[in-house]
């Protein structure tokens, strides 16, 4: 049985003020007792007022990114240390903006996750294919290849520990989603690389979430999928009405 998990990605959207009017109103709705694990990922600068509102409740707050070095001269980096200290207890790994505008590799994703891992940090590792890999039919390569790179060196206990994120970069931020079916079969791909090259049992306990236009109108049939563990939520997890209403949609999720 793997526990739902519905997260936010902010982006770099909702400055420090915003972040702690959003996070009231959406405590106000109620954030205990929901069947999903809950998580959302400000920039770094809002971290602390979400903190302050929502940190002694059931939502987790995570970075978007972290350095694999400790300290040194890396201007304008943020360590694992440092986004432990803010209270976080997730970070995002290799997103694909990160990848695609910032030029985030294969093997610095995987440096990264194990800085992660080493300072007690979950780490959620997105990969995903683009446009033109899915037309030219190299999706599950594609996903194959930073897959197996992110967890290189890495323990299958260890990799037990990190939850993966499927996020196609087609459907990012497009107003295109991935249909239910799409997304189960990249899923399904994904677990059963993950029984291949680790521990089977590992592989089942793994979580995997779809992100990629996930919205209120969409999140159930997604949710229902069987591989789909959980949601990576962009543009609808700026809104508190729809990430509440998505949150409220996991409540309905029997699988
Ligand atoms: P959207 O939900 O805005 O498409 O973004 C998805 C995403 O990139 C989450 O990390």
């Amino acid at each position: 049985m793997r526990k739902l998990f519905i997260a936010g990605n902010w982006k770099m959207n909702h400055t420090g003020t915003e972040t702690e009017r959003f996070c009231r109103e959406l405590r106000a709705k109620g954030l205990e007792g929901h069947k999903a694990d809950l998580l959302l990922c400000p920039p770094y600068t809002s971290i602390h007022a979400m903190v302050s509102v929502l940190g002694d409740s059931a939502m987790n707050v995570g970075a978007q990114n972290l350095h694999e070095k400790d300290s040194g001269a890396y201007t304008a980096e943020i360590s694992a240390d440092m986004i432990r200290d803010a209270g976080c207890t997730y970070v995002l790994i290799g997103h694909s903006e990160r990848r695609r505008y910032f030029h985030e590799s294969d093997e610095g994703v995987n440096a990264k996750l194990k800085k992660a891992l080493d300072k007690d940090l979950s780490p959620i590792v997105c990969i995903g294919e683009k446009k033109e890999e899915r037309e030219d039919g190299v999706t599950e390569k594609v996903v194959r290849k930073q897959l197996l790179a992110a967890l290189e060196g890495l323990s299958a206990e260890a990799a037990g520990k990190v939850t993966l994120a499927y996020e196609p970069v087609w459907a990012i931020g497009t107003g295109l989603t991935a249909s239910p079916e799409q997304a189960q079969e990249v899923h399904r791909f994904i677990r059963r690389t993950l029984a291949e090259n680790l521990d089977g049992h590992v592989a089942d306990r793994i979580r995997i979430l779809y992100g990629g236009g996930a919205k209120p109108a969409n999140a159930e049939a997604l949710l229902s999928e069987e591989d789909i563990d959980g949601l990576l939520i962009g543009g609808a997890s700026l809104k508190v009405d729809d990430l509440y209403k998505i949150i409220e949609i996991a409540d309905t999720i029997n699988k």
